[in-house]
Order: C-alpha cells, then structure tokens, then sequence
C-alpha cells in the first residue's frame, strides 16, 4: 500500500484507521473522504474530499485524481439504522460497494470491505461459527454483508480486482462512537458508567456476542490488506473475534473498577431481534492460519484501557 483512499472516514473505524494509515505511509499519501466532513486531527492532518458513494461519478472523479492503489471501503449503514430504513440501507450499503469496485477495476486499486457477524443468521451455527456456513440472514443488514462478500468475490474472480475482507464482530472504542448499531450498547455502557454509574442496556441479559477493541480492529485491517495473498484460501470476509461475551459479562468486568456501577435491562425487540440471529462466537481460525490473525485485547485488557482513556476523556 502506498497510496490509500478511506471512504467512510469520519465514521467510528475509519476516524482511527485513517490517523494510523497516516502515521504509517505518510499524511498526504491517505486521502480520507466522507458526506460529513472530519474535525480536528483527521481534518489537519491530511487531504479531505467530501464524497457520496452513491454517486458514482463522484467516487471516479476522486479516484482518478487521487490515484490510490487501495481502497478501505467503510461508508455503510448499520444494522439497527439498516432496519429502519431498509431501501436507504441497500442504496449506501450495495451501491456504495458496487460502485467502489467498479472504480477500483476501472483504475486498479485494491479493494478492503468490512463484512460483519450480521452476515450470518438464524440457520447458522451459533455456536465456534465456522469460516464457510449456512449464511441465511434476516436483517437487511445482514443481506447487504453477505451480497458484498459474494460481489468482492467476483469482482476477484472475474475481474482479478485485489478484494480483501474481513466478518467485524461489534467493535469497542472511545474516539468516535458507533451509529446505530446493536452491538453499541458495549460502547454506551462505558460513557454511562463513567458519567452516570448507571446504565439501561437494550439486550437482555445472555445475549452472547462477538466483540473486539478498535486497536485490534485496525491492525486486522492492515494486516489483511499487507499479507502474501498466496497463503489465501480465503480471501473477502475471514472470520475475525477478539472476545464473546454477553452484557451482564460486560457489566462485572466494569463494576470491578467503577464499585457502585449498576445496570437494568430495557430491551429494544428490534436490536433484540437481529442480536439473537447472529452467533454467540465465531471460529477464526482461517484468518489465524493465513495470514496470522491474533488479537491483543481480551474482556479484561479492553475494559481496563476503555475506562482510562474514556476517564481521561471524559473528565
Ligand atoms: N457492529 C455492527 C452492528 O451492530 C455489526 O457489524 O450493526
């Protein structure tokens, strides 16, 4: 990688990857684009576009000016958002890819797409889920990641367009929070615990999940696109997790360093909904072996960092 494109930039993963994409191949050589524009460091530290991937003409207008040779493709709907407005939700979500990748074969870029544990659903097994299963989701979500991991794959098969990609469990983080997805409540429960000692979570109790803190979630995400793609079996949305665990696994961890945390349950039957299709933990052990994924934080070394640096924030 030596000249890189971001769209999606201002969002929760691409606010952080974009810094440390800079601080690796050199400020002006990342170009971060998004429809909101950036503040502060993201915005002083390097080239900014303002750009819609659902206009087409727009993205190919940037692409060929900037002439990257990667593309991290972040700008997407999440899957409470996604539920709510399910027509909008295929227009960013498919159009968005669709029109990145035709971009990318067009000027030759290779191509990063978060896939996400909402690719699978119901059928699957919920259970260790494994690389290659049953992906029959029911969210529209869920319909948009697994329509993008079959077009990443053709656009390689047909195209030899340099697609790579990852299946994201709910990502933990303190610079940009979330928006609206059912995995945020393990984002939300740290600000509340530090700024009220209280929280009301909107999964109930049990609700097993993948997770995994945004340090992890970056070096995933170079790391695929800097491995020898001749060790691929896979190659678009490998398996990637950090840590399962369900919110009241949450709440003993942070009641640990913040005594007199407490914490009741409103459940949203939507977010309910779409957590209860998705698996308790995924099996990633393809992205282990080829190309040598293995996480730095686990519940506790997350939980630890997260409130010092929400602390730090905060206060
Ligand atoms: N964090 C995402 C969501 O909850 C899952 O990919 O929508």
């Amino acid at each position: 990688m030596k000249r890189i494109l971001v769209t999606g930039a201002s969002g929760q993963i691409g606010s952080e990857l974009t810094l440390e994409l800079r601080k690796r191949y050199g400020n002006d050589k990342v170009m971060a684009t998004d429809v909101r524009k950036p503040s502060g460091a993201l915005l002083d530290s390097g080239p900014y576009e303002e750009m819609d991937v659902t206009d087409q003409n727009s993205v190919e207008r940037i692409v060929k000016a900037f002439r990257p040779d990667t593309i991290y493709h972040l700008a997407a709907l999440l899957s409470a958002v996604a539920e709510a407005k399910p027509q909008l939700a295929w227009t960013i979500n498919m159009g968005g890819l669709y029109h990145i990748l035709e971009t990318a074969r067009e000027f030759s870029c290779a191509v990063f797409t978060p896939s996400s544990i909402g690719a699978f659903g119901p059928s699957t097994p919920p259970d260790r889920t494994p690389q290659d299963t049953i992906q029959r989701p029911t969210s529209m979500y869920g319909v948009t990641k697994v329509s993008g991991e079959l077009l990443c794959d053709y656009y390689h098969l047909r195209f030899g367009v340099d697609t790579r990609g990852l299946r994201y469990p709910g990502i933990i983080s303190y610079e940009t929070p979330p928006g609206g997805g059912t995995t945020d409540y393990a984002v939300e429960i740290f600000y509340e615990a530090i700024r009220k000692k209280t929280y009301t979570c909107f999964l109930k109790q049990g609700t097993y999940l993948d997770m995994m803190y945004m340090p992890d979630a970056i070096k995933a995400a170079i790391d695929v696109m800097e491995a020898d793609p001749s060790r691929f079996k896979h190659r678009n949305a490998f398996n990637v997790t950090a840590m399962s665990f369900a919110p009241e696994d949450l709440y003993e961890t942070i009641r640990k360093r913040i005594p007199g945390f407490t914490m009741r349950y409103e459940v949203d039957p939507v977010r309910q909904c779409i957590a209860d299709s998705w698996p308790n933990s995924m099996d990633d052990s393809a992205a282990r072996e080829e190309w040598g994924w293995s996480p730095d934080f686990d519940l506790d070394l997350m939980t630890g960092d997260m409130i010092d640096h929400l602390s730090a924030k905060l206060t």
